[in-house]
């Protein structure tokens, strides 16, 4: 294009790295949430603008059709998805970073200046950037589609247990250690294309088998460490081309989605290996209907009495699960919320780490809804308050307040820390039928002497329990 001092360039990648950490300093409270997101879209705009000033010197109209294509595609799709939708989204985009990353591996191979441009020790550095690059790239594209179809529902989120998988996996890694050899010396040789092509089919079939081998329940563990993958995926990019922001970013996005994954696995009470050695969890997804016949008798209420127990309460403790973003009732919730407190009633949110279907989702549809920070808590901050509350609130939850996750060691979810309402005087619980939740478990919780049911959508029925109140 046209000649940019690479100084600049240089202190444009420096500003873009500090204000991605700023991004993830941001994001990490609800408060500075909006601020860390600006400041992720100021530093990829910075990034985007010293790159194409940097490093495009030819092509630079086709360049320019490609990231106007692409990014008309990301904004129809980001616009158009549900919310319910976010984690399928999410997953896809990784693919695509997988993808990039082996495109630009395989591109990075033919360039036909790489022999005169790398020679001796330089050589086999490069070409074990690149080999690393595609290998993690394939691994993650699959594992990201595998997700996508896992999340949708169009696969179904049972776990796919091959026989002697773990010797399978074995095989794979030492097959590919073996080709990443081959590879290194026929390179040497203007050789090394068939090496590459056998270990991306490999890294793709791996990547198929792990995530194909990972139960519904522990899916959100998969999200998290595909995010990471992706990360580590862009990471070797930047090694191939030679770009430090590439580095700097993908490494960023790698440990963050690393820690995001033991945050989750510690929250789900799941040992990190044990999920991606795969095997736990049953189909997820569709809600499998009746179930638990025998579990005895549930009672329903209806919304005028749910509206008189809310009033009559001090302190009430609202649970939001997947249904309530299912039934976008977050903005009635949030005007019951304010109803109440103005009458007086102590009303807190209690927040389970995996409710819903995405990391934080609860709570961006609290903030959506502008209800009080101070007032929405993490499951660990009010669990042990159950036996002093009055009313607890169950809007479209399941798993996420099922006893049985702690009382039976044979549950999919067992183990998992639950938010304990049953230790309240009353639970209601908001849903539309006895349907199970995601991790396909009935619920004990509905049978308990002290939990009422109130059936319908969540929307529906809230908009008529405040009308009431
Ligand atoms: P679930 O256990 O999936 O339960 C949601 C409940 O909402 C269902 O039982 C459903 O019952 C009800 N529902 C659906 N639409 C509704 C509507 N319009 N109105 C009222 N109720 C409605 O959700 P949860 O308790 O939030 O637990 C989350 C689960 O998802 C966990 O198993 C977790 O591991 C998994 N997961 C989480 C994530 C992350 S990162 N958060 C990612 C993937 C998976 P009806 O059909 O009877 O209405």
């Amino acid at each position: 294009m046209f000649e940019v001092n690479q100084g600049i360039i240089q202190v444009s990648y420096i500003i873009a790295t500090i204000l991605f950490i700023l991004a993830l300093g941001g994001l990490s409270n609800q408060e500075t949430a909006r601020r860390g997101n600006w400041y992720g879209i100021t530093g990829m705009a910075i990034a985007l603008v010293a790159t194409l000033a940097g490093d495009v010197t030819q092509n630079f109209a086709l360049l320019m059709v490609a990231l106007l294509v692409g990014g008309s595609v990301g904004i129809f799709a980001a616009r158009r998805v549900q919310m319910t939708q976010m984690p399928e989204l999410v997953a896809i985009l990784h693919s695509l970073v997988g993808m990039a990353a082996v495109a630009v591996g395989f591109a990075n191979f033919m360039d036909p200046g790489r022999l005169s441009h790398y020679v001796g020790v330089e050589l086999t550095i490069h070409d074990i950037e690149t080999y690393l690059g595609i290998l993690i790239g394939a691994v993650t594209f699959s594992g990201s589609v595998i997700a996508f179809g896992k999340l949708s529902g169009r696969i179904s989120g049972s776990p796919l247990i091959l026989p002697a998988r773990h010797w399978l996996n074995l095989l794979i890694l030492l097959g590919a250690i073996w080709f990443a050899y081959q590879f290194v010396v026929q390179s040497a040789d203007g050789g090394g294309l068939n090496p590459l092509l056998i270990m991306t089919v490999l890294a793709l079939l791996f990547g198929i088998h792990m995530v194909m081998a990972i139960g519904g329940a522990d899916m959100p563990v998969v999200v998290s460490m595909l995010n990471s993958y992706s990360g580590w995926a862009a990471s070797a990019t930047g090694f191939m081309l030679g770009n430090d922001l590439l580095i700097v970013t993908g490494a960023l996005v790698g440990s963050s989605g690393a820690i995001l994954s033991y945050i989750m696995c510690r929250a789900m009470n799941r040992k990190f290996l044990a999920v991606i050695a795969g095997g736990f969890g049953t189909g997820g997804g569709a809600a499998a209907a009746g179930g638990g016949e025998d579990q005895g008798e549930v009672v329903a209420i209806d919304t005028q009495e749910t509206a008189e127990l809310l009033l009559n309460a001090r302190e009430v403790m609202i649970i939001p699960g997947y249904g309530m973003a299912v039934a976008q009732a977050q903005h009635t919730v949030f005007e019951i919320t304010r109803t109440l407190r103005e009458k007086g009633v102590n009303v807190r949110f209690g927040i389970h780490p995996v409710a819903g279907r995405m990391p934080g989702h609860m709570n961006v549809l609290l903030a959506e809804a502008k209800v009080p920070y101070d007032i929405v808590f993490e499951m660990d901050e009010i669990n042990e308050d159950f036996p002093d509350v009055d009313v607890s609130v169950v809007i479209g939850a399941n798993d996420i307040v099922n006893p049985s996750a702690l009382t039976d060691p044979n549950s999919p979810i067992a183990g998992m820390p639950v938010l304990e309402c049953w230790k309240g005087k009353i639970s209601i619980v908001l849903k539309r039928s006895m349907a199970t939740g995601y991790a396909g478990v009935q619920n004990p919780l509905f049978f308990e002497e002290n939990t009422r049911m109130l059936f319908g959508d969540a929307k529906e029925t809230l908009d008529e329990v405040l009308k009431a109140l």
